[in-house]
């Protein structure tokens, strides 16, 4: 039987991918396998047991990675499993930007005690009228998860879609709409697009991307959408340039003191992955990756050791090791495999900065003996026999 704890609150349609051969327990010294959200793992003492910990989301600065890896825990997150509600919240950022909608609606509160606002507001509509956004230039940056829907959204929806990733993924290049358009050189989205969109991950590389430089060259009405986060984006440069009505909007998922209240900009409260789906996706995603990592030893979507994958085992056993990645570490396992009589029938190891991860299937049982002689390597954190 395996254990699971919950530090959070987690969608039970992600707990249903448990199966028979899983207890939910309370106690984290009694779990393998841990369930996270938000709950601040720093200062939590990691029992010996623990061997993988999933965060049900993107974000894993509440756990401590580093020293997870040491201690042979692999810590997953759910890339991707949110896209389709920020993709969402961009369309409805597109709109809103396009049309006074907040400020129509605000108009209809302050006159909500009058007799005749049917009559006032037919009067009143034209000030808040604007424009539709078929035919629209609309430039993605970034095309991961997030990006590709949008883009492929904005296609359907009649947009002229330019898209802008130098390190695009072979799969998120299968998925994107054929009409969009590759753009080479991100320039040519702020001087031409009326409608840009960032979806990258916060690097240093990327860091104030969205620039000065870049909003000075932006058309007089053009729509920046910020969905990713705040610190892309100069947004003193950006509240600048819409107090001089250089550019038409600013919208963002990351309230500040800079953008809230000021002038052109749209600003909703973090609600891109806010929504059921959202949720109910990510605690799938993570069980999932839970159950293959404890049954099977594969490792795919984890943030502090690579992914590795061999399937299902079809062998008599499988090992598994979490190590420093350092040279010389396959051969020294597979001497020893080979001195206590063990075949090898499949290999691999990955490896990411300073740690690495291989899986070994084998044609014969591997006694608890040689396991030990495995663990005793310098430079292994944790040997596990999967099957
Ligand atoms: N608003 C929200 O609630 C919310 C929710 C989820 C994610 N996010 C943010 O959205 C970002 C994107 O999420 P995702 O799931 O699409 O990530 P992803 O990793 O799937 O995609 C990121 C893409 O950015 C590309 N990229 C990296 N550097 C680039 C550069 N300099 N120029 C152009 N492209 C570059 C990568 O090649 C990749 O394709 C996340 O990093 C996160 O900050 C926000």
């Amino acid at each position: 039987m395996y254990k699971y704890t919950c530090l959070n609150p987690i969608a039970d349609v992600g707990l249903k991918v448990f199966s028979k051969e899983y207890e939910k327990v309370e106690q984290l010294e009694d779990a393998q396998a841990v369930l996270v959200r938000s709950a601040a793992m720093h200062d939590l003492e990691l029992p010996e047991g623990i061997l993988a910990i999933a965060r049900a989301g993107a974000g894993v600065n509440n756990i401590p990675l580093e020293e997870c890896a040491k201690k042979g825990v692999v810590v997953f997150n759910t890339p991707g499993a949110n896209a389709n509600g920020v993709k969402e919240l961009v369309l409805a950022g597109m709109l809103y930007a396009s049309r006074d909608i907040v400020g129509g609606m605000e108009w209809l509160l302050d006159n909500q005690d009058d007799e005749g606002i049917a009559k006032k507001a037919e009067k009143k509509k034209k000030n808040f009228a604007g424009h539709e956004i078929l035919g629209k230039k609309l430039g993605v940056i970034g095309l991961g998860a997030i990006g590709v829907l949008v883009a492929n959204a904005a296609a359907h929806l009649g947009m002229e879609v330019y898209g802008y990733d130098p390190y695009i993924s072979v799969n998120a290049a299968w998925n994107l709409d054929h009409t969009v358009k590759h753009i080479g050189n991100v320039e040519d989205i702020y001087k031409t697009c009326d409608f840009i969109t960032i979806h990258v991950p916060l690097l240093d590389s990327t860091k104030g991307m969205i620039s000065k430089e870049a909003i000075s060259m932006m058309k007089e009405n053009a729509v920046v959408l910020n969905f990713a986060r705040d610190l892309l984006v100069d947004e003193k440069a950006i509240v600048e340039a819409l107090e001089e009505e250089k550019i038409g909007c600013y919208v963002s998922d990351f309230p500040n003191p800079i953008t809230v209240g000021a002038k052109g900009c749209i600003v909703t409260p973090h609600l891109g992955a806010s929504t059921a789906e959202s949720e109910d996706n990510c605690a799938v995603m993570a069980a999932k990756e839970l159950r293959d990592y404890i049954e099977n030893g594969n490792i795919v979507h984890s943030v502090n050791y690579p992914d590795c994958s061999m399937g299902l085992c079809e062998t008599v056993g499988r090992i598994s090791i979490m190590h420093k990645n350092n040279k010389g570490m396959i051969a020294k396992y597979t001497t020893i495999l080979g001195d206590a009589d063990v075949n090898v029938s499949d290999l691999t190891n990955k490896g990411k900065g300073e740690y690495a991860y291989s899986l070994i299937d084998v044609d014969s049982k591997v006694s608890d003996d040689v396991l030990e002689k495995l663990s005793e390597i310098d430079g292994v954190f944790r040997v596990r026999r999967v099957k």
